[in-house]
């Protein structure tokens, strides 16, 4: 099938577009907001905040809590924006029940917008967003997830055959090469072992793409320059590769029974009539990509730390994982929600007012940002009883208090992969523990990679087959 008539086929064309349009999209429109009448926070310079907020979060949250209370401001660059942070339940309750056209989340994203593109879900608001979500969710729901899951164990498997015995690694390194695996396999639906090798480096350094180069790639003149010339050319590549799979995609004789994302995503436009186009799919696909793959490896590789850190606790979720029945998922799934409380890999979700707004009884005026800290909710007493304890018996056979458990946002935001997630945990978790004994080697700590927080020394262990 052809393009749509309005569509370049010129790949490198619709790469330089998005840079070239993204530009101008990153700029901030917003008025300036008077601090007047918010809750408090530290009045140092806006740029200390900043840094202070993306890079020592896991010190500077739970500080700022204890020292100004359940609601503090924060101000940032550009312009000493304000932030306002909410820490309990029934105030994240009203973010994300906040009227969508109000509250956006896609300007906090607009970083991004080179990389993901206009229409990816994470940068849309109001109407764009809520017309995206309709087109993707039927690719998430229950139906859906199911017809995954036994590709994501098979991949599962072969990662954990290869592991070396008594020999301690890094699990978070091979959760990010499984996570990736999977989101080429079953999202994107590849299976063209040339492609699949082509795909896989382009899409790495995508990854891995520094916030210092997105932060400057804005500037369209620095293109022709060392680190942002490479990530040009890395995203021309990538971007010609997720074309020509979605070209031959739409044409695929076995479209119609193919289960992966995409095949399902195309599927959906033909029947509805919204069809996404190639640019919406490609956009749609890297932002699956970005928002799916180190986000769910970091929590597999979390549990992993905490897990071999307990004998009694592996026992169990090795028993859980022999099982392979409702009551051993029920305990990796227990596991793995515990793992995303105590070591949350978002810290944060945020949303910027289109018009003033009261919050917890506090107006905060158009152009604030609000929003909920995962940290402070997941670590709080009155949330949790020793909230600095692993224990997955809190989520067992029953879920937490609304807005008490929140790694993956809420609200017409919350993360649209969240069900994904979990089943790929836990899938992953039960083909670990059906196959090793796992030991955690030295002590870890959270550190800031990009938005994520990873385990700092890659949650070490060392395996031995059972
Ligand atoms: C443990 C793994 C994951 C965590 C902790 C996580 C966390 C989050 C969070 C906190 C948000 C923002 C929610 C909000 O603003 O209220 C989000 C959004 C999103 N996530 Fe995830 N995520 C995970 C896995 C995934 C996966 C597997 C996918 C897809 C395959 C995915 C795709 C997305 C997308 C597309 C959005 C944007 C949703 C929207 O704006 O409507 N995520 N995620």
């Amino acid at each position: 099938m052809a393009l749509l008539d309005h569509e370049p086929t010129d790949t490198r064309a619709l790469t330089q577009q998005r840079f070239e349009r993204m530009t101008l999209a990153g700029g901030d429109s917003l008025p300036a907001v008077d601090l007047e009448g918010l809750p408090p926070g530290p009045r140092w310079p806006a740029a200390v905040q900043t840094v202070a907020l993306l890079r020592f979060r896991h010190w500077f949250h739970p500080w700022l809590h204890r020292k100004y209370g359940d609601t503090y401001t924060v101000r940032l660059l550009p312009k000493g924006r304000p932030l306002v942070f909410f820490t309990r339940p029934e105030h994240a309750k009203e973010i994300f029940a906040g009227d969508p056209e109000v509250f956006h989340a896609g300007k906090g994203n607009a970083i991004l917008g080179p990389v993901m593109g206009e229409h990816s879900l994470l940068l849309q608001d109001g109407g764009d967003h809520k017309r995206a979500r309709k087109l993707l969710m039927p690719a998430f729901n229950g139906h859906a997830l199911r017809g995954y899951q036994e590709l994501v164990t098979e991949l599962a498997r072969d990662e954990v055959a290869h592991w070396p015995a008594g020999c301690p690694f890094r699990s978070l390194d091979r959760m990010n090469t499984l996570t990736l695996e999977v989101i080429l396999r079953v999202v994107f639906g590849v299976t063209d072992e040339k492609r699949l090798a082509a795909l896989r480096p382009r899409v790495n350094r995508t990854v891995n793409v520094s916030p210092a180069v997105l932060m400057v790639w804005t500037f369209p003149t620095l293109h022709r320059f060392g680190p942002w010339k490479a990530a040009v050319q890395n995203q021309v590549e990538l971007d010609e590769l997720m074309y020509a799979e979605i070209r031959e995609r739409r044409t695929a004789p076995d479209l119609a029974d193919r289960t992966d994302v995409l095949s399902r995503l195309i599927r959906e436009g033909e029947e509805t009539g919204d069809r996404l186009r190639d640019i919406e799919l490609r956009d749609q696909l890297v932002t699956l990509l970005l928002a799916g793959h180190e986000t769910t490896a970091t929590a597999l590789a979390w549990a992993l730390y905490e897990l071999g850190r307990d004998p009694e606790l592996m026992r169990r979720t090795q028993a859980a994982a022999d099982a392979m029945d409702a009551d051993g998922d029920a305990w990796l799934d227990a596991v793995l929600k515990e793992s995303m409380r105590l070591h949350p890999v978002i810290p944060m979700v945020v949303r910027t007012l289109m018009k003033p707004q009261a919050i917890a009884g506090v107006d905060v005026p158009r152009g604030a940002t609000v929003g909920p800290s995962i940290l402070v909710a997941h670590s709080r007493e009155d949330n949790y009883e020793h909230p600095e304890r692993f224990d997955p018996e809190r989520f067992l056979g029953h879920n937490p208090p609304t807005n008490t458990w929140i790694p993956f946002g809420g609200g017409v935001r919350r993360c649209i992969g969240a069900g994904f997630a979990m089943m790929e945990g836990v899938a992953v978790l039960r083909e670990v523990f059906k196959a090793v004994d796992v030991t955690t080697v030295g002590t870890d700590e959270p550190q800031v990679r990009n938005i994520t927080s990873v385990p700092r020394f890659g949650a070490r262990v060392e395996v031995t087959p059972r």
